[in-house]
């Protein structure tokens, strides 16, 4: 499992996006520390304040399969928008700190950048990030 398979789950998973509001396909796909895969997408809400991202939905998904000592190994973050374009899209704060809470500092983020696909850290997306 590379980059780019990692890349082919996280379009699949926009494929499945709810977002009649927005328009704006984004898929997830997550590899854990245990080797397995999981993908997400965004689900929105006519009460936009519930709506939630792919990120999120894809590491509940893996929460939700390996128990709460799950860590992230690898995050990839995909979007395509009304136009069936990907467009630069970072993980927002809600989903950085969402990440940071199963991270490890070998943990990588992949997300489309101004250029193409980006590769960062937990420790640039989030410095100085809340802990407890
Ligand atoms: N959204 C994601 O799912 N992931 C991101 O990285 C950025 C934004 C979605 C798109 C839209 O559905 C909005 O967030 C709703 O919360």
């Amino acid at each position: 499992m590379d980059k780019t398979d990692l890349k082919t789950e996280a379009v699949k998973a926009l494929e499945k996006a709810y977002s009649p509001y927005s328009k704006f396909k984004v898929g997830a796909a997550i590899l854990t520390e245990s080797g397995n895969l999981y993908a997400g997408c965004n689900v929105e809400n006519v009460s936009y304040g519930l709506s939630i991202c792919a990120e999120r939905t894809a590491i509940t998904r893996a929460v939700t399969s390996e128990g709460p000592t799950m860590k992230l190994r690898e995050v990839f973050v995909a979007n395509r928008n009304e136009q069936g374009n990907s467009i630069p899209c970072s993980p927002c704060g809600a989903c950085r700190q969402f990440i940071a809470e199963f991270a490890i500092p070998a943990t990588r983020i992949h997300y489309t950048g101004e250029n193409g696909d980006v590769t960062t850290s937990m420790s640039d997306l989030l410095p100085d990030g809340f802990t407890f």
